[in-house]
C-alpha cells in the first residue's frame, strides 16, 4: 500500500491504473470504513482512500481541532482490508489557498435536517468531495448509509455535474447491541456508551409503528413527537426524529418509501443514524 500526500503524487501513482475505486474519508477509521473499502475492491483495478479532515464542513463550534487524526492507525487499517493507496493530504496539499468557489446544493435537499442543524455543511462536504473526485478520477466512489442525506446530495450533484462516477452505497455497520459504527463513538464516555444505543432503539420502534400502524400526517407527528420526548427523557437533547420518504428527504406522501432519521446529542456528543422502513 502507498501513502501519498500531494495531488501530484496521487496522480503519477494512479497514472498506471484503468479504473480507481475511492472511499473519502476523515480518518479515524472503524470496521464501517473498512466494509466501505471491501465493498470498493471489486470495482476497480486500484482502490484509494483519502484521508483528510475537511475544515469547510465543521461549524465554528464543532469538533474540527479535536477531531482525532489517527494516520498510522488508519494506514495498517486500511492495508489490511486490501487498500492499494492512501491520499492523505495535508490541508496545504488541498487548500493551498482560501477555498473561494465553492459547491452549493440546493436548499431544498441541503437546508433540512443535517443541513439545518449544520448550517453550510453540505456545501463544504461537496466542494471537498468534488475536489477529491478532480485529485482521484475514480471510476467508482462508495459512501456509507449512516450519512443518508449526504450520501443521496452526492449522488445528486453527480448527476447534475455529469460526473462520469459511480455512486454506491454501503450499509451501515453496528455494534452487537445495535449502535451505529461512528468516529465519534470514540468521545462516548463507558456510561454515555450504553446509554447510546437508545437512538437506534428509538429508531426502530418508530419503523415497527411505520410498519404496524397508521401512516397519515398527523399519525407521523405524533411518533416523531413521541419519539423526540422518549430520548429527552433519557437525557439526550434531540435535534431531530423523523419520518421522511428515501427519495428525496421530503415530507413523505401516501406510498412513499420511508426512512427515519434521527440526530442527537449525548453530552457533548452529537450522533446520526437512520433505518429505511
Ligand atoms: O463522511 C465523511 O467522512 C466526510 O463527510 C467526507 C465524505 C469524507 C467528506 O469530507
Amino acid at each position: 500500500m502507498k501513502l501519498v500526500h500531494s495531488i501530484a503524487d496521487l496522480r503519477a501513482e494512479l497514472a498506471q491504473h484503468q479504473r480507481t475505486a475511492f472511499v473519502p474519508t476523515m480518518g479515524n477509521l472503524h470496521d464501517g470504513h473498512l466494509a466501505l473499502v471491501r465493498q470498493a475492491k471489486p470495482l476497480g483495478d486500484v482502490t484509494v482512500a483519502s484521508i483528510f479532515v475537511n475544515r469547510l464542513q465543521f461549524g465554528p463550534n464543532e469538533d474540527f481541532d479535536t477531531y482525532p487524526r489517527t494516520l498510522q492507525a488508519d494506514c495498517e487499517k486500511l492495508h489490511s482490508a486490501g487498500c492499494d493507496v492512501v491520499f492523505a493530504p495535508a490541508e496545504k496539499d488541498l487548500y493551498p489557498e482560501p477555498q473561494t468557489f465553492s459547491v452549493q446544493p440546493p436548499a431544498e435537499l441541503a437546508n433540512i435536517l443535517e443541513g439545518h442543524f449544520r448550517p453550510g455543511f453540505f456545501t463544504g462536504v461537496c466542494t471537498v468531495v468534488l475536489k477529491l473526485f478532480n485529485c482521484v478520477q475514480p471510476h467508482a466512489a462508495v459512501f456509507g448509509r449512516k450519512d443518508y442525506q449526504q450520501q443521496m446530495i452526492i449522488r445528486r450533484m453527480v448527476q447534475q455535474l455529469a460526473l462520469p462516477i459511480e455512486i454506491h452505497t454501503g450499509d451501515t455497520l453496528r455494534a452487537d447491541d445495535g449502535l451505529a459504527l461512528s468516529s465519534r463513538n470514540g468521545y462516548l464516555s463507558a456510561i454515555e456508551r450504553a446509554e447510546a444505543v437508545h437512538l437506534s432503539r428509538v429508531l426502530q420502534s418508530m419503523v415497527q409503528a411505520l410498519r404496524q400502524g397508521p401512516r397519515g400526517v398527523s399519525a407521523i407527528h405524533e411518533l416523531e413527537d413521541q419519539a423526540m420526548q422518549a430520548l429527552r427523557q433519557r437525557g439526550w437533547q434531540p435535534d431531530y426524529l423523523t419520518v421522511r420518504r428515501q427519495h428525496d428527504l421530503q415530507a413523505p406522501q401516501d406510498g412513499d418509501a420511508l426512512v427515519v432519521l434521527g440526530a442527537a446529542r449525548l453530552g457533548s456528543t452529537r450522533l446520526i443514524d437512520n433505518l429505511e422502513v
